[in-house]
């Protein structure tokens, strides 16, 4: 199981987002994490399809691109036209959640599911066989540079232990949301194996060297409850 990090592009300087994209993939992280909200599913507003397309320009690392929207089922394709190595959809959003998930793998790209800290795990189980990764929210999701909520840390290993019980070994858990050294190593801890970290890695005055001490960190608390 690889251990990833990836930063958020949320995080960057908005005057100079390629740039931003860039510092992403030359520091070494493993995916570039974009950030889409509507407005309504949650009160912010952030980038849509044409910074996708930007980033896709850019940088060569996957792009993850995480869909807050209440219609994730209507923006499957232009995601994808855009150049999304991974769309993740809430569970708390709306449409046929099932059918949006096929819709993904259909178009090439890899599926997830999102869950907002107060949704509990079993909501996903039924579509956890069908996709390749869930992101647990580590804080309440629309903005950067909250607080990490101790209390999301039993999910990530509800999670973990049920896509074992299913034989779904090669499940990837997300944690996003104040993660840091401190707080990576918690989640890894509870069987998280991708880290992405906005404000703590754009802030770094050497993105490179925090992204391989959070990479390490995470390495050595990581328990997969086999
Ligand atoms: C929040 C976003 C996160 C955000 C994380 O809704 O999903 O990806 O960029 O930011 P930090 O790492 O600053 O908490
Ligand atoms: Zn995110």
């Amino acid at each position: 199981m690889q251990v990833q990090v990836f930063p958020s592009l949320l995080a960057a300087d908005f005057g100079h987002l390629a740039e931003g994209a860039r510092r992403a993939e030359e520091a070494g992280g493993d995916a570039l994490h974009i950030d889409v909200m509507d407005g309504v599913f949650v009160p912010n507003i952030s980038m849509g399809p044409a910074v996708v397309a930007m980033a896709r320009r850019e940088v060569h690392i996957p792009l993850s691109v995480h869909l807050m929207i209440v219609r994730p089922d209507r923006y499957v394709d232009v995601f994808a036209d855009a150049g999304a190595t991974s769309l993740l959809i809430h569970i708390e959003s709306e449409g046929d959640i099932s059918a949006t998930l096929k819709r993904i793998r259909a178009r090439g790209l890899r599926c997830g599911i999102t869950v907002n800290p107060e949704t509990p795990a079993e909501r996903l189980f039924p579509v956890l066989d069908a996709i390749d990764e869930v992101l647990c929210m580590t804080v309440h999701p629309g903005y950067g540079g909250q607080a990490f909520i101790p209390e999301t840390l039993p999910k990530i290993e509800a999670v973990r232990r049920r896509a074992n019980d299913l034989g779904h070994f090669r499940l990837d858990i997300l944690v996003d949301g104040g993660i840091n050294i401190e707080t990576a190593a918690q989640c890894a801890a509870r069987g998280a194996n991708c880290f992405v970290a906005g404000t703590f890695l754009y802030q770094a005055a050497d993105m490179s060297a925090m992204i391989v001490a959070l990479r390490e960190a995470a390495k050595s608390a990581l328990k997969l409850f086999r």
